[in-house]
């Protein structure tokens, strides 16, 4: 016979029973001081964190990213040197729905690592797509919100997501990714991550390169047609969700090579684009993908609240030897998610395990709700107790000079700047026959939606003209607007 553990109330005190409440008779009203019948209905009450405003839901897995390469001639950070193996978890997501909606919704994916590196975390909060929407912060509520529900009668409204895209034709880039198939991946494991913003890399000389990260997936790109995302939308709402675990459990880990495209310092400046445009990439032919080594998922989060809800990603985790870029969007994440955090987990969100660096903590931060961290003494520097110190030093590489008048402007365009050369050159060179008749069918049938009015269905055509006339002729047929 199996010996089973007494239930306990959360003070580890044995449980009167786990069926009946404290009553005056077995009929009678109950008694408030049945604690522990008060303890389990209020902490029931308690069982949420707010959702989190974007990328609500989502799964995640551990893993362990490995150097093969040498780069320590563009960057000093101990995670990136060659032979190094650092411990990670990567959280997957939607954007726009909430926690419980479909994975297989037409939207980007969310691709958020944090690496604990021995130099503390380093958080790569990326996404599916090596581009964005917009480029500057201002604008990502608005854009947001049109994505999301309307105020009035809480529906997602198509007209509303259009009229945004077509205002703002710096869109135009991710929105033809997103209405091609790589906007309903097959899975999580079906699908390239990439940091999409450019980055600061610095080696131990000082010497600084810019940076971007291409997780190119192992398993080889899988989607699925909208109609089969529809389908599965509708029997299986945690169809990846459901994958990623599955596969992890049989022990059929997935894994991404790591590439970078490095550019020098000096070239971003007189670059044909602006090197820190986040609705533009690189071309390849510029600066060629570099592989430096790969990861794995090989562990399944055994408690899904602690883990995966909880995990709390935060662009401005940067290690010494990686630095920030003036990528607009990038400046306004590095505000934006410790802020998030604090309002949604608590101000001590990292000192949770699935958040705590695998180093120890000497920071001078303390107290405040739930804190499990010892702070030590003195709690104040300087001092001359001995207390911790900064080692500027281990940054120096990051600094640059930069100039300016205060203003509210537009990026200064490089030579062949504009917002339609690059989702151009995807429809004219990249994508094949099939992937065009699916683009061109994907946008029909999303501007077809019976909120979107006629004049709306003009604009969308006038948009992906902008792109290329036969797109754009394309679009107006499926609309029957030709
Ligand atoms: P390349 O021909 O060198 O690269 C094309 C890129 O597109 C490859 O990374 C390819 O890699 C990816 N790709 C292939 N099929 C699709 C698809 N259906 N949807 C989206 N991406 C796809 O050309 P360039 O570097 O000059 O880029 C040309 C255009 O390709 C860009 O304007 C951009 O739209 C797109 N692109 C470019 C990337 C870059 O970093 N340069 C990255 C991704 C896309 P894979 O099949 O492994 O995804
Ligand atoms: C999540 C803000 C742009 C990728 C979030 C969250 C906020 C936010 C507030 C919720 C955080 C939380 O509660 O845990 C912003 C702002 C942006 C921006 C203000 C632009 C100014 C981007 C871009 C990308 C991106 C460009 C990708 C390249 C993600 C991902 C998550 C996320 C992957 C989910 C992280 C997780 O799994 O927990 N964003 N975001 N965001 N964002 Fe952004």
């Amino acid at each position: 016979m199996t010996t089973r553990p007494v239930t306990t109330d959360d003070a580890g005190i044995p449980a009167p029973s786990d069926e009946h409440s404290l009553s005056v008779g077995p009929n009678g009203p109950l008694l408030l001081q049945d604690h522990y019948l008060i303890q389990k209905m209020a902490h029931f009450n308690r069982e949420r964190v707010p959702e989190r405003v974007v990328h609500a839901k989502g799964g995640g897995a551990h893993g362990i990213l490995q150097i093969t390469e040498d780069v320590s001639q563009f960057t000093k950070a101990g995670l990136f040197q060659k032979g190094a193996e650092t411990p990670l978890f990567l959280r997957f997501s939607t954007v726009a729905g909430e926690n419980g909606s479909a994975d297989t919704a037409r939207d980007p994916r969310g691709f958020a690592i944090k690496f604990y590196t021995e130099d503390g975390n380093y958080d790569i909060v990326g996404n599916n797509t090596p581009i964005f929407f917009i480029r500057d912060p201002q604008k990502f509520s608005d854009f947001i919100h049109s994505q999301k529900r309307r105020a009035d009668n809480h529906l997602h409204d198509h007209n509303m997501q259009w009229d945004f895209w077509t205002l703002s034709p710096e869109s135009a880039h991710q929105v033809t990714f997103l209405m091609t198939d790589r906007g309903t991946p097959a899975s999580w494991r079906h699908m390239h991550g990439f940091g999409s913003h450019t980055f600061l890399w610095y080696n131990a000389a000082g010497d600084k390169y810019w940076v971007k990260y291409h997780f190119k997936t192992d398993q080889g790109i899988r989607n699925l047609t909208a109609s089969e995302a529809q389908a599965l939308t509708a029997t299986d709402p945690d169809y990846h969700t459901r994958d990623l675990f599955e596969a992890i459990k049989r022990g059929d880990h997935p894994s991404w090579t790591v590439n970078v495209q490095i550019m020098p310092f000096e070239a971003a400046a007189d670059y044909r684009f602006n090197p820190f445009d986040l609705t533009k990439v690189w071309p390849h032919s510029d600066y060629p993908e570099i592989t430096i080594g790969r990861f794995v998922l090989n562990r399944n989060p055994e408690n899904y609240f602690a883990e995966v809800e909880q995990s709390s990603f935060e662009p401005a985790n940067l290690v010494p030897g990686i630095g920030a870029s003036p990528d607009k969007m990038l400046q306004g994440r590095l505000f934006s998610y410790p802020d998030a955090h604090r309002y949604r987990i608590g101000p001590n969100y990292l000192q949770l395990p699935i958040n705590q660096p695998r180093v120890p903590v000497h920071s001078y931060n303390f107290d405040g709700p739930m804190t499990y961290r010892n702070p030590q003494d003195p709690v104040y520097a300087p001092n001359t107790a001995g207390g911790p110190a900064a080692d500027p030093s281990l940054y120096s590489g990051e600094h640059y000079h930069v100039t300016g008048e205060i203003i509210r402007s537009a990026y200064i365009k490089h030579a062949e700047d504009d917002d339609y050369v690059q989702p151009r050159a995807l429809w004219e060179n990249v994508l094949s026959e099939t992937d065009r008749a699916h683009l061109v069918s994907n946008i029909v049938g999303h501007a077809s939606a019976p909120e979107v009015t006629t004049d709306m269905k003009r604009r969308v055509v006038a948009y992906w003209n902008n792109i290329h006339k036969d797109l754009g002729h394309g679009v107006a047929q499926g609309l029957g607007l030709s």
